[in-house]
């Protein structure tokens, strides 16, 4: 046994799983008709309802006592502190510091990092202004009216997902699209639309040696030059951000249109960082600004709130509970905001990438369950696809609901119908119906008998299925910033409590690695490839047909 589930606070949590595991939920809100109020925290225009979980006051002590014993307030400040916490890397994780509005010093290695943050932000509004107000403009002297990001995981989901949540903030002078799949088919169709006197590319890498993203990149300039037949044209139609000058410099940017960044900022943790500089041209660097603002509130409260009434304290928590003790394998996220469609697939990367991992930081095999399975879409469209496992399959899915109590397009019923459709999924996931009450339903639409005994099974949905609803007053950049920290926290916490690095990614590298090796065997016939049969087989299967 390791050391974390030999532990007493594992072990308290186990006895209390096996006396809460039987008791509904629904039972729990019978029996205290302040629930709501115990397990609810506002923060800002936030609120989290975690009245909907499968807890009581005592579950939420051990949960806490677990969060102690892993010594998470020290953990807490060691990152903000800088310390070098992603230790296989050898890196500091300090996300936190981009967006660090405090004015105090933030140090790596003994030196202050806040000058240079603060000087980069001040570039990224320069050139953000000049392209938004036309005094950056094109080869030909056109205004810029497409900005096309080139970059792949964090240097892509993030920029992405914000993006599209701040649409209503955009300029309308401004489209911003996105190209990250090396399939060629995302940059083609991409550029189809475009005009390139009046494209603008961002080549967004942390490495600058991403395989897909140089492609991509390459391709792209490619295009450029070709339809304005003059290579010049690149200095004014390529940005890029990166912590690899020497390689921007050889790609052939501008450095007046290189925006760099540190090592110090994980991939999955950079859209505060200059990879946010699609974001800042769409919407403005004011609202960038803001999303900063948005997180920052959120890291004052991680790390200064008590763990039992701090969010992503308890969201971490709650994780650990459904992950350990119930079993779930997965976490679903639905947000009811249609421009949070990004946000499931930015939160994938982010937990997955993250916690999916499986030597604790000693370098020992772990003898529990780490990071789950993060999914999710957009409610309500959700309800009509997958919602029924959710709520008659056998598998325990604890899910977040995310709502906006105002809408940005407010237009008859719509937002009234999107909430109380919202309201009730949770609602029905708690709940359940009851074989009582669904045979009284049966009964008074007239069926009896045998026909209604055949139905009834069909109709019982078992309840006590646990969910979270975080509501906020509409999904500006300041709200955005909060909703993105507290779920980079939550895994934070996870994390600390599994004893896991959550800030590096070796499981990525294996893969890169053979495909590296692959690539030249796929054109050349007479090249040996020594695989495994099947990797061998459909390698042969290509060469013969392609
Ligand atoms: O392959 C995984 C990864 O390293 C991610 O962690 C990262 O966000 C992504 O690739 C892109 O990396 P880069 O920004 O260096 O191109």
């Amino acid at each position: 046994m390791s050391k974390l589930t030999s532990s007493p606070a594992w072990q308290a949590l186990k006895a209390h799983h096996a006396a809460i595991e039987p008791v509904q939920m629904r039972r729990m809100f019978q029996d205290d008709p302040a629930r709501f109020g115990k397990f609810s925290l506002q923060l800002g225009e936030l609120l989290l309802d975690y009245s909907k979980n499968r807890i009581n006051g005592e579950t939420i002590k051990l949960l806490v006592a677990l969060a102690e014993q892993a010594g998470l307030p020290a953990c807490i400040g060691r990152m903000f502190g800088g310390k070098k916490i992603n230790f296989t890397e050898r890196r500091a994780a300090l996300h936190t510091a981009l967006r660090n509005r405090s004015g105090h010093p933030v140090y790596v290695d003994g030196k202050d990092v806040m000058p240079e943050v603060r000087r980069i932000l001040e570039l990224m509004r320069r050139f953000s202004d000049a392209v938004r107000n036309g005094r950056h403009v094109g080869h030909t002297g056109k205004d810029i009216c497409d900005i096309v990001n080139i970059g792949i995981g964090g240097s892509d989901l993030g920029p992405l997902m914000a993006c599209e949540a701040l649409k209503p903030y955009a300029s309308p002078k401004l489209s911003a699209h996105f190209v990250s799949n090396v399939d060629g088919a995302h940059l083609a169709e991409t550029l189809k639309k475009l005009d390139a006197e009046t494209t603008l590319f961002i080549i967004s890498s942390k490495t600058f040696t991403t395989q897909e993203t140089l492609t991509n990149a390459r391709s792209a300039r490619a295009w450029l030059v070709e339809k304005l037949g003059d290579e010049q044209a690149v200095a004014k139609h390529f940005a890029a951000v990166s912590t690899n000058l020497d390689a921007t410099a050889q790609f052939g940017i501008h450095p007046e249109n290189v925006f760099g960044f540190w090592d110090w900022v994980g991939g999955r943790y950079s859209l505060w960082s200059a990879i946010g500089l699609p974001i800042a041209l769409y919407v403005g660097m004011d609202r960038f600004e803001e999303l900063l603002g948005g997180a920052c509130a959120v890291d004052e409260h991680f790390r200064s709130a008590p763990l039992e009434k701090n969010i992503p304290v308890l969201l971490g928590l709650l994780g650990v509970w459904y992950g350990n003790f119930f079993g779930a394998c997965s976490n679903a996220v639905f947000p009811y905001d249609q421009s949070l469609h990004r946000f499931p697939a930015y939160l994938q990367q982010l937990e997955m990438e993250s916690n999916g991992k499986r030597v604790d930081r000693d370098g020992n095999t772990v003898d529990y369950d780490t990071g789950m399975v993060m999914w999710g879409e957009p409610g309500t469209n959700g309800q009509h696809a997958f919602y029924q496992l959710l709520h008659q399959g056998t598998r325990l899915i604890p899910a977040d609901f995310l709502a906006p109590l105002h809408s940005h397009n407010p237009a008859g019923e719509h937002h009234a119908i999107l909430l109380a459709n919202c309201f009730a999924q949770s609602e029905a996931l708690m709940l359940g119906k009851t074989a009582e009450e669904a045979r009284a339903e049966l009964a008074a639409q007239g069926l009896h008998g045998e026909a209604l005994e055949t139905l009834l099974p069909h109709k019982v949905f078992p309840g006590n299925r646990p969910t979270n609803t975080l509501l906020f007053d509409r999904l500006d950049p300041h709200t955005l910033g909060m909703l993105i920290a507290l779920y980079e926290h939550k895994v934070f916490v996870q994390g600390v409590v599994w004893n896991i690095n959550s800030f590096d990614q070796w499981g990525v590298e294996l893969g890169k690695q053979l495909a590296g090796k692959i690539l030249p065997e796929l054109s050349d016939a007479a090249m040996a490839s020594k695989h495994d049969a099947s990797t061998g087989g459909l390698i042969d299967h290509f060469r013969k047909h392609v």
